[in-house]
């Protein structure tokens, strides 16, 4: 199974994010001192992907101008001798092939992921994260680069799974199966925002995904949800009804940035680990939690 591209949607409104999300992308809000996407890009790089597939609307081009060159802050730099800083700059513009579609209408996941049919169809199979939801592994591969490890070793698409309490199962797609290798599940069922007490697996579905171009059938197949929402959930219940479909828990930490309490958590995770700042952050927090 060959995986070249990561599909990456960013066209959602980021309400959950307003006031901060009103002009600036969600996903260019800073974790520590890079933006969320980098972080999610910086990700599937780890797995050998080097072509990024954004799916955008109108108001997400600074997305994409992320990762490309900027002549002028880069000369400024230059001339200031900061390269330490000019390296940081480059380094985000030379790190992925950038590719944009755009979802004319937010109708959800899977309509995002459709969008991009015409660029990923022709592939064996792709990877697709979400653009706002951290994973970080320190020893271990985490997110897109254990995805890709089992759906190579399997030749199956695959999905990521963490557990959830049992009180929050009905903010996520709900994955239910038999595990048939330790952390490997092969899943029977899945069922989006079920109600709290309706379903016994507490394993949600966390916005990671190697699929295979069978997908955009399914998709095709799906009929709008709540709120007119094309729901990728659905057309992956299809494939593992149809033709299999392996769920993976996900190693390490996660934070999803559209969430403020997460947002917080991963700028204080992210900034601890800069040796630079460390003793200085550590110490500022404790007294602000002294106060
Ligand atoms: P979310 O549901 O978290 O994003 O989608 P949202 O709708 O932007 O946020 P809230 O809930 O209103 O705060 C997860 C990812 O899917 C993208 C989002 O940009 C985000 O990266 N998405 C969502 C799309 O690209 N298109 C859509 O129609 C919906």
């Amino acid at each position: 199974m060959d995986i070249r591209k990561v599909v990456i949607p960013v066209a959602g409104w980021g309400t959950r994010s307003v006031p901060a999300s009103k002009n600036i992308p969600k996903e260019m809000l800073p974790i520590y001192d890079k933006p969320v996407i980098q972080y999610i890009v910086e990700e599937a790089v780890k797995a050998g992907i080097r072509d990024v597939v954004f799916v955008a609307s109108q108001n997400k081009k600074v997305v994409e101008d992320h990762f490309d060159y900027n002549p002028a802050l880069e000369m400024v730099l230059r001339e200031a001798g900061k390269t330490a800083l000019l390296d940081k700059v480059l380094h985000a513009a030379e790190l992925v092939n950038i590719m944009s579609v755009r979802q004319k209408k937010q109708l959800g996941l899977g309509h995002a992921v459709l969008c991009a049919r015409e660029i990923v169809g022709h592939d064996d199979a792709f990877a697709c994260t979400v653009g706002d939801d951290l994973m970080f592994g320190e020893n271990v591969p985490a997110g897109i680069p254990q995805l890709v490890k089992v759906a190579q070793e399997h030749n199956m698409p695959c999905i990521g799974v963490m557990e959830v309490p049992a009180d929050k199962v009905n903010r996520y797609g709900i994955a239910m199966g038999d595990e048939i290798e330790p952390g490997i599940i092969k899943v029977s069922g899945l069922v989006e925002k079920p109600a709290v007490g309706t379903v016994s697996s507490r394993l949600a579905i966390v916005g990671r995904y190697v699929l295979t171009s069978d997908i955009f059938s399914y998709l095709d197949k799906v009929k709008p949800g709540a709120g007119g929402e094309i729901q990728l959930t659905d057309a992956l219940a299809m494939r593992a009804a149809d033709r299999g479909l392996l769920a993976v828990k996900m190693n390490g930490l996660r934070f999803d940035a559209g969430d403020w309490v997460d947002y917080l958590a991963a700028n204080v995770y992210f900034g601890l680990r800069d040796e630079k700042i460390h003793d200085d952050l550590l110490k500022r927090i404790r007294s602000l939690v002294q106060a």
